[in-house]
């Protein structure tokens, strides 16, 4: 039987070709853009904006710095580097998806930020930025959704400057089996009915629990940055391993 496995990857619990996953996120988020912060906030009790901020205090960012907010969709994060990285600083709110990019300018903007942010339309697969250019790269939330991983870990790592650092915010596996079970429910049984409810759309929540499962472990994940070239990987469980930060350096 041929073997079909490097030209298929998963978008949820489904097997696609590889060239089509791209397109079935950019459906999921084009869908939810306009939803997007409200089912965040609904979804997690709030707690994105704890696990968020936790992501700032690890970064080490200071004034002057070149920060890269990779999927940044709606700009929680870009919104907080604008105001540690001052007016000699600069944030790059990079995504692939032009509806939320749109979401991410207009509440920016609407927050007062701008001068020192800028918008691009970017595949984290391959960023187009010259080599050593970002002090601190973040991509939260966005990388279970891209495709090729290792390509887009690559794609940072090259454009980090040489003692720059990337920090991975995700989704992850859980510590102990019982707060899976109450998760799984949680995920596949409570979310898509708020998805359906509040943004009319069940289907992209379901795509988000199964997503999350599908995603690379702790450890997985750890050796992936690695295989790049990250050094001094390390990882913190947030709210009992539901969540991830990993943080990474380029030397
Ligand atoms: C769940 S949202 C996260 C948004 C924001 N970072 C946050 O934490 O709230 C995931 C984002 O990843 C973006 N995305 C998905 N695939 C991408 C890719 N290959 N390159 C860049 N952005 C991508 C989506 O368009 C979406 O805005």
């Amino acid at each position: 039987m041929a073997d079909n496995s490097k030209d298929t990857t998963h978008f949820g619990f489904q097997t696609v070709a590889k060239d089509e996953k791209a397109g079935k996120v950019a459906d999921v988020f084009h869908s939810v853009a306009a939803k997007y912060d409200l089912m965040n906030d609904l979804m997690s009790m709030g707690i994105h904006r704890i696990w968020k901020r936790f992501t700032i205090d690890c970064s080490g960012v200071r004034r002057g710095q070149r920060v890269l907010d990779l999927a940044g969709g709606t700009g929680d994060l870009t919104a907080k580097f604008s105001r540690l990285v001052g007016e000699t600083g600069e944030v790059v709110l990079a995504d692939i998806n032009s509806s939320m990019l749109k979401m991410g300018r207009e509440k920016l903007r609407n927050l007062g930020i701008a001068g020192n942010v800028s918008y691009v339309q970017a595949n984290a697969e391959a960023l187009p930025f010259p080599d050593n250019y970002f002090d601190c790269i973040t991509i939260s939330f966005g990388l279970r959704n891209v495709t090729d991983k290792d390509k887009a870990l690559a794609s940072m790592f090259r454009v980090l400057k040489p003692g720059g650092r990337l920090l991975v915010l995700e989704f992850s596996k859980p510590l102990l089996e019982p707060l899976s079970k109450v998760y799984d429910a949680y995920s596949f049984h409570i979310l898509p009915r708020i998805g359906q409810l509040v943004a009319n759309d069940a289907e992209s929540y379901r795509y988000l629990a199964e997503s999350i499962r599908m995603h690379p472990d702790q450890e997985t994940l750890k050796q992936m940055m690695e295989a790049v070239g990250f050094e001094n990987s390390t990882y913190y469980n947030l709210t009992g391993g539901i969540v991830a930060l990993h943080r990474g350096y380029k030397f």
